[in-house]
């Protein structure tokens, strides 16, 4: 009778657990078929009773039975573990680790910053000075005046309408107090002379405006790095010293010629423009434009034309860094796109 049992206990079993899906269910299994009340043990505990003989046969067969059941869970355990782990994601505790991604700085950042610790190797200071200027400051202190065709070299973003113009009563250069966007750093030239002596030599950097239309190679705003230095005897020879060396380092391994080339801005005379090519076959780019102060730039700051003389030069963030990185288009810059900005 027992034997019948131990059978059906096993069809039962065996039923039953081929259907398991998960851990909690099996677990109940094990305790209905192993667990201290299950029939099984019943038996096993109940072999006392039997005579020797039915006691041999079937306490040997309710032990066996006893230990395919516990084998059987245990490979039903093993095998639901591992199913899930394929659906969870194991841990590994040998795997490198995540990087935690963190922001870097914008290449043109970057580029500014290699610039400024160039020239600073070169003894010059870093100065800023405000985006929003005043027309004085943007325009006529820089030989400018209103009227004058020259102003249509840079395209203005003015800000607002009817603002006051001032004269000032001991200089011939009206004070317009009218504010714009400045359309490059050389202002930042008038408001450090108008508070510091010469012997001096500075860079600016900063960003500029202008009203103009977009394509790969304009902006309507964009970086500049302003040069200015002023002293006794300074030439138009160490300008092209300083800016030589400049490029030497800032292109590094890169073998690059330049040229010289006369040009015209009402703040210098003469007034010249820089260009530069990597190999003979690519084309010159122009790079910056530069010259010896003018005379008028020096009266408007209250300098002595006769005593003092100097360079300025301003050069074009983007454009460099253009060149140096190969980049086809300046609006890359500005567009926020991540698959580029990652890249540097
Ligand atoms: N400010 C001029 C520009 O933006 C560049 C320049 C600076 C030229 C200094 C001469 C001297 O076009």
């Amino acid at each position: 009778m027992s034997l019948d049992n131990l059978q059906k206990i096993r069809e039962n079993f065996i039923k039953e657990i081929e259907e398991v899906k998960d851990l909690s269910l099996l677990e109940k299994i094990r305790v209905k078929y192993l667990g201290r009340k299950s029939e099984l043990i019943d038996i096993l505990s109940s072999l006392k009773n039997l005579s020797i003989e039915e006691r041999r046969e079937t306490g040997v067969k309710a032990n066996e039975l006893r230990k395919e059941l516990a084998d059987l869970i245990r490979e039903k355990t093993e095998d639901l573990h591992y199913k899930y782990s394929l659906i969870q994601p194991s841990l590994d505790i040998t795997k490198p680790g995540k990087k935690a991604e963190a922001g870097h700085l914008h290449l043109l950042t970057k580029v500014e910053e290699e610039i400024k610790q160039i020239f600073l190797s070169m003894n010059f200071s870093v100065i800023e000075g405000p985006e929003v200027e005043d027309e004085y400051h943007n325009f006529d202190a820089l030989n400018i005046p209103i009227n004058h065709p020259a102003r249509e070299m840079w395209d203005t973003f003015w800000l607002l309408r009817n603002q006051k113009e001032i004269r000032n009563p001991k200089s011939e250069i009206r004070k317009s107090e009218k504010l714009l966007l400045r359309t490059h750093t050389s202002p930042v030239q008038i408001r450090y002379m108008e508070k510091h002596n010469p012997p001096f030599q500075i860079i600016v950097p900063g960003r500029v405006f202008r009203y103009e239309a977009t394509d790969a190679s304009h902006e309507i705003n964009f970086y500049q790095v302003e040069g200015l230095m002023v002293g006794k005897n300074v030439s138009l020879a160490n300008f092209k010293f300083v800016i030589e060396e400049f490029f030497k380092k800032f292109f590094k391994n890169q073998k690059i010629e330049f040229r010289f080339r006369p040009s015209y801005f009402p703040f210098v005379e003469p007034g010249l423009e820089v260009d530069i090519r990597l190999d003979k076959k690519s084309q010159w780019l122009e790079v910056m434009g530069a010259g010896m102060v003018h005379r008028n730039v020096f009266d408007a700051v209250r300098y002595n034309p006769n005593e003092w003389q100097g360079f300025a030069f301003g050069m074009g963030t983007d454009r460099l860094a253009m060149i140096k990185y190969k980049i086809p288009d300046i609006r890359l810059f500005y567009s926020g796109d991540l698959k580029f900005i990652k890249q540097f």
